[in-house]
């Protein structure tokens, strides 16, 4: 880590959806990082039925980015994780993807922290794509695959601003 981190509430409120990388690749100590706040997220009745794939190499950024229009930013990308739940782990759909997604939001704002950037990549089961992803991602069929993350030494700035609503706050009642 060549900074120092960022306290969490600014890395929270400053994270957002970084798509462009310089060719830097992210060092093993920086993944490390990012990969341990990944797995420590909450887990529904501690069950963590999270696997994380790391993909690094070319040819299978390619791949994933041809697959996925809204994914074009991977193949430019250093690093591509593919966050997966077991169900046998964790049965209840509902339960793996909140589970899936709060791995992912604390790799995302860890990226973030340490001066990275990263996008989440949606996946959706109906996609014609989702077979494929599969397929180059060697998924057993337990293993349900909740999110793409493409991260790299950011090449874009966004600007950042208080995203405090208060008519999306409510007390008591809605
Ligand atoms: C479930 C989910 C799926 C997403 N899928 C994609 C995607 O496929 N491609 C993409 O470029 N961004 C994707 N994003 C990122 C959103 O576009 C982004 O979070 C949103 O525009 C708000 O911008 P911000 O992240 O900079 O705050 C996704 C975000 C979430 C939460």
């Amino acid at each position: 880590m060549e900074n120092q981190p960022m306290d969490v509430i600014t890395a929270i409120n400053t994270r957002r959806s970084i798509r462009r990388y310089t060719e830097e690749a992210i060092s093993e100590e920086d993944l490390h990082t990012i990969l341990t706040a990944g797995l420590s997220a909450p887990s529904a009745t501690n069950r963590r039925p999270i696997h994380i794939i790391v993909i690094r190499k070319k040819e299978t950024l390619q791949l994933l980015s041809a697959i996925n229009s809204h994914g074009k930013m991977i193949e430019k990308a250093p690093v591509c994780l593919v966050v997966a739940a077991d169900r046998n782990a964790q049965p209840v759909k509902e339960l793996y993807l909140n589970d899936g997604s709060a791995v992912i939001e604390n790799i995302l704002v860890a990226v973030n922290g340490i001066g990275l950037g990263a996008v989440w990549i949606g996946v959706y089961h109906f996609a014609s794509w989702y077979n494929e992803l599969l397929r180059i991602t060697a998924l057993p069929e337990n293993l349900i695959p909740v999110g793409l993350i493409a991260m790299g030494h950011p090449d874009e700035k966004k600007v950042t601003g208080d995203r405090y609503d208060p008519t999306k706050v409510h007390q008591e009642i809605f």
